[in-house]
């Protein structure tokens, strides 16, 4: 059923995934990061018949191309230009929930990476945008040219896990200011050399992507909101492409299944704690040889996989304050209105 005329990224740990979702027919699903929607067309297939999903991804472009791959899935495939921060005010304002899986294929697409114009890669000259969507307000370029020399070390070191970086970030505010990708890319390699096969500004360029985009805190975020959004043993499945994102699944989802969360030392439970996850694969899913070798960007995926364990009717009660204050501003639904309407899409599911 799929267009193949569109361009497409090649979906890592496809079959794993699907199966982590459990993917069923007629079951509801949200793609997180619907890219050029690779794992969206193989769950809108295996959940046929009378499979539904919601595909969310912040970049238009991206969202554009993967309208035109899906157009054969009109009536099952609701698509929405957004961030998955804010997954539940989505999901309230198209009744999407609660639903049977959830995923997250976090990062970039290739599509986006071999683009030119997006500033992600320093292969190819461009401006140093680096930004998801158009509407973020700071770009690459802004925070390389403008923050301070500690902040600029403090994102490099935190985000890119680069030992070089207070080094880097002095050739940085000594060279600024920067506009073009290999600019920056090509002080970085001056500051550092060359060592072994990885390019020297490739951790430089990581950090600076997950500070654009606020990386990690969207994703602390959508975890707690996607569980609120699962029904009972509805999957949450998340693949990762470096340590500090698998940290935070790792965590979350280990915090999520354990009944009790008081510091070993605590002598009784004082934390009321009660586990909302089941952990579906204990050890983390990593690709097959067969797979990096055709598709050698998989090579650092990782995938975990929770179930949720715990009934759908507490939902109502742990919706986000903030979610809820923006609804009801944007909407102009009062709040016992809203939580009415929550109460009877949870009940007519
Ligand atoms: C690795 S790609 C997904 C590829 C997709 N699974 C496929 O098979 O084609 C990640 C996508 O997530 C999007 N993305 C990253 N962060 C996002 C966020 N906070 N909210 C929504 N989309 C996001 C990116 O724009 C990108 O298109």
């Amino acid at each position: 059923m799929s267009n193949k005329s569109a361009p497409s990224h090649t979906p890592v740990l496809l079959s794993e995934a699907l199966q982590a979702l459990a993917v069923q027919p007629g079951g509801r699903y949200i793609d997180c990061t619907l890219g050029g929607a690779g794992h969206a067309t193989a769950i809108l297939d295996k959940s046929s018949p009378g499979g539904q999903l919601l595909g969310i991804d912040a970049d238009p472009k991206a969202l554009e191309a993967a309208r035109e791959r899906l157009q054969n899935y009109r009536d099952s495939a609701l698509l929405v230009n957004g961030n998955f921060a804010d997954l539940q005010a989505i999901c309230l304002k198209y009744d999407f929930f609660p639903v049977h899986g959830i995923l997250f294929d976090l990062g970039l697409s290739s599509l986006q990476l071999n683009n030119a114009g997006r500033g992600f890669s320093f292969q190819q000259d461009a401006p140093l945008d680096m930004r998801f969507s158009p509407d973020q307000k700071v770009s690459a370029a802004d925070i390389v040219n403008a923050a301070s020399e500690a902040k600029l070390a403090r994102i490099i070191k935190t985000y890119g896990e680069e030992s070089y970086s207070n080094r880097i970030a002095r050739n940085i505010v000594d060279e600024r200011p920067f506009k073009t990708t290999r600019q920056l890319a090509s002080v970085i390699e001056k500051t550092i050399g060359r060592r072994g096969k990885i390019h020297p500004a490739t951790r430089t360029f990581q950090a600076l992507r997950i500070a654009v985009n606020h990386e990690l805190e969207n994703l602390e975020s959508a975890l707690r909101q996607a569980v609120d959004l699962l029904g009972y043993e509805g999957r949450l499945v998340v693949i990762s492409y470096h340590s500090l994102e698998d940290r935070i699944v790792k965590q979350f989802m280990r915090t999520e299944s354990r009944d009790c969360i008081c510091p070993p030392s605590t002598p009784t439970c004082v934390c009321d704690h009660t586990a909302s996850l089941r952990l579906i694969n204990k050890k983390v899913i990593t690709p097959s040889a067969v797979e990096v070798k055709s598709n050698p960007r998989s090579r650092s995926a990782r995938l975990r996989a929770a179930e949720r364990i715990t009934e759908q009717d507490d939902c109502c009660e742990v919706i986000d304050e903030p979610v809820f204050s923006t609804i009801v501003r944007t909407r102009g639904w009062r709040r016992p209105v809203l939580l009415q309407k929550i109460r009877t899409v949870f009940l007519a599911a």
